[in-house]
């Protein structure tokens, strides 16, 4: 982003919020980590509002509402991979889990989600080893984070990593990047490798307001 766009949404309010998806393009434009860091530290202060009002996101919920369709067990300890202002662990408060960590890559969304019931909040890379113990987990979401400019579909991979046998892996995939990020072809390999099993794939809406559909994936670590 330009010298000239810093900071200019917190002029006339005390609501910080976006005219344009300039922070959104700024973002999917990105060519590696420093790229998002610098993305989405801009984009933090006015990311809640635009998530509803400009672009009408409804992955959090739906994702966390899928998730209960398979799991009813409260108790579990969970992961949220790129939590960014944590608005994934709003919902998941909502439906009762209360074990939930997170990581970020960028301090300044994470910042906002210190307020949203999470245990842990981590920085970390899902691009890198992230900071979590091999099968630590019992389910990890990862919600708006393989899309354009983000995270490729090899870093399945690291998910798989920290997610115990038997448990879940609960992500979202942009329509967008699903065949160019090789997302397809990765779900299915992994699936034939009896890496994992995939309960459920859905096609539902993503950004309403922008008509963008996405991929809802379930899967057990097998
Ligand atoms: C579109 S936001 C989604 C945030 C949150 N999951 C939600 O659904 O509201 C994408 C988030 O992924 C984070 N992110 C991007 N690349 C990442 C990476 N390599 N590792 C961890 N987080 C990353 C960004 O900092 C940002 O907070």
């Amino acid at each position: 982003m330009s010298e000239n766009n810093k900071g200019k949404f917190y002029n006339n309010s005390d609501i910080a919020h976006s005219h344009n998806d300039e922070n959104l393009q700024v973002a999917y434009n990105s060519h590696n980590d420093e790229d998002l860091q610098d993305a989405y530290k801009e984009w933090a202060p006015a990311y809640d509002h635009d998530n509803d009002n400009l672009l009408g996101t409804v992955s959090q919920p739906l994702s966390v509402q899928i998730f209960q369709e398979y799991i009813k067990d409260k108790s579990l300890r969970i992961i949220d991979v790129g939590c960014g202002t944590g608005l994934v662990g709003v919902e998941l408060e909502k439906g009762g889990f209360s074990n939930f960590d997170g990581i970020d890559i960028s301090k300044e969304m994470i910042d906002i989600a210190k307020k949203r019931g999470y245990s842990k909040l981590f920085i970390g890379s899902l691009n890198d080893s992230l900071p979590c113990e091999n099968n630590e987990y019992d389910a990890a979401f990862c919600v708006g984070v393989f899309t354009h400019g983000h995270v490729g579909s090899e870093r399945l991979d690291e998910l798989i990593r920290i997610v115990k046998s038997g448990g879940i892996i609960c992500f979202t995939i942009n329509e967008g990047v699903y065949e160019s990020y090789g997302f397809n072809s990765k779900i299915k390999k992994l699936e034939s490798e009896n890496v994992w099993k995939v309960l459920e794939i859905r096609k539902n809406d993503y950004m309403v307001k922008k008509n963008v559909k996405g991929f809802y994936c379930i899967v057990e670590v097998q």
